[in-house]
């Protein structure tokens, strides 16, 4: 059940050694087919994934099992030959239970059964027959939905934290090898190199290096070496005496030197011009700074670490890096990896952001599961930072608790397909996604096709044509 299993969903430990790769442990899944082959196809697929997985063959079956097995989501085939009305038991299942994520299979059946199930409450439907991979990357999302309502109930449960690592959220397989890393790289001082794209958590992952090793009651000082000239960030980091350029009138120490015992942070380090890379190496071998305009070393005592979003091999062989530095910062090399490549992190994301959010507005947000899957289907080229701005901006825009896919950026909130209907590829083909959009279109204003036609830019008759294209290809 999820409710009672908090601790495995929360606990950052108790995930570090599970194999199962998309956080759908514990979840239940049913699975209605009157065909044997297609049940037990899709029940070792769900199980791959780590749902608890079961069959049925009936509608009395699904009714029966939706109780005795704490049933999260149910795979429906809405074509029953042996009686039994596909669209009446998802009526029934979403009236008692209406948190159960419900997708329908539609078979031989029509364009109109699909739009129906969708008005009736079915999060997604899927053709048949259907090939295996569209069944997996289906409920790769319906488990990353589970989990966001299963952190909404437990977010009220419990008080204890959820965060694997100094407020870094993150299950993904590679976020857990990244917290094993950060632990480790915590108990050194070597510096440290910290790749990702911008707005993956080079920060806070830096942050978190800083404060789960001896060093967390010392400072942490960061310097943005992309935004600052080149001669300001020569004294930032290393100091100067009076009068070593106009205007220095009084002496400064060096954040090199203020950091004594602590980290420098330094973001955007392949932005460092080359004379200040030098400058930089010998700091970090001998440990000793020479401030601007002095003739004196100074000593000192402070872990580097660095992090840019660059190609730094690539600025190598450019010349616009030193091999040298590069070899010395490289010693540990951390890699972030983007948000698309950890989509089943969104959900637990949003959570984090949305309580955020809330607390500072004093309200409760929440997500709609429409808003929710447009999020998760985006590429997100600007990671958690840009979903950041785009859950602060939809909250800003609209004071409903809950957030609806119209408050989305329209290039979120017009996203075509799903992440489940783009092939490996990556390619989905143009009359899929004309397909799609009809449908959506269509559940979206009860089927009236006067209105679809209109929201959709497209005269009537062509819309009546396209359903007729569908029907008979269905
Ligand atoms: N895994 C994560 N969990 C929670 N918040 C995150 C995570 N990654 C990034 N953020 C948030 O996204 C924003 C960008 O992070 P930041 O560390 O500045 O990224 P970068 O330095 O890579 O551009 C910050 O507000 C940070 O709090
Ligand atoms: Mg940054």
């Amino acid at each position: 059940m999820l409710g009672s299993s908090a601790v495995p969903i929360f606990n950052h430990a108790a995930q570090v050694h599970s194999p199962q790769l998309q956080g759908a442990n514990f979840l239940n899944l049913l699975i209605l087919d009157e065909d044997h082959a297609v049940r037990e196809a899709s029940r070792e697929v769900a199980h791959s994934l780590g749902f608890s997985a079961h069959v049925a063959e009936s509608a009395e079956q699904v009714q029966r099992m939706l109780d005795s097995h704490g049933i999260d989501a149910v795979l429906l085939d809405l074509h029953m030959s042996g009686g039994g009305n596909g669209l009446e038991l998802l009526r029934a299942i979403k009236r008692h239970r209406p948190d159960t994520v419900v997708i329908v299979a539609t078979g031989y059946g029509t364009v109109q059964s699909a739009v129906q199930a969708m008005k009736d409450g079915a999060y997604d439907f899927v053709a048949k027959p259907f090939s295996m991979e569209e069944l997996r990357r289906l409920l790769v999302e319906v488990a990353a939905q589970l989990r966001v309502k299963t952190e909404n109930r437990l977010r009220r449960e419990t008080v204890k934290s959820r965060h694997g690592f100094a407020n870094i959220v993150g299950h993904a397989p590679e976020m857990e090898k990244l917290y094993r890393i950060i632990a480790k790289a915590g108990q050194s001082t070597h510096p440290v190199l910290i790749l990702g794209e911008s707005g993956t958590g080079k920060e806070m992952v830096a942050k978190a290096i800083h404060s789960c090793g001896p060093l967390r009651n010392k400072p942490f000082i960061p310097v943005d070496c992309g935004s600052l000239v080149p001669t300001l960030i020569e004294s930032e980091l290393f100091g100067h005496v009076r009068g070593a350029f106009t205007g220095a009138t009084n002496p400064k120490d060096g954040l090199l030197a203020i950091a004594e015992g602590g980290t420098v942070f330094l973001d955007e380090i392949g932005e460092l011009p080359v004379d200040l890379q030098a400058k930089l190496l010998r700091a970090i071998q001998e440990k000793e700074i020479r401030p601007v305009g002095s003739v004196r070393q100074v000593p000192i005592n402070v872990r580097i670490l660095g992090a840019t979003n660059r190609d730094l091999e690539q600025s190598v062989n450019e010349g616009t890096f030193r091999r040298d530095l590069y070899f010395r910062l490289n010693v540990l090399t951390l890699r972030i990896p983007p948000l698309r490549e950890r989509r089943q992190d969104i959900p637990l994301l949003v959570a984090h952001i949305l309580e955020r959010i809330g607390r500072d507005a004093g309200v409760e947000k929440t997500i709609s599961d429409e808003g929710l899957k447009a999020l998760l289907s985006y590429d997100w080229p600007g990671n958690v930072r840009e979903l950041e701005n785009s859950l602060e901006r939809a909250c800003a825009l609209s004071s409903a608790s809950e957030i609806q896919l119209r408050d989305l950026p329209t290039h979120l909130s017009s996203a075509p397909a799903s992440a489940r209907e783009r092939p490996s590829n990556g390619i989905v083909p143009i009359a899929e996604l004309e397909r799609r959009t009809i449908i959506d279109a269509l559940a979206h204003v009860n089927g009236d096709k006067m209105m679809a036609a209109r929201l959709l830019g497209i005269g009537k008759t062509t819309l009546y044509r396209k359903l007729k294209e569908y029907e008979s290809q269905d």
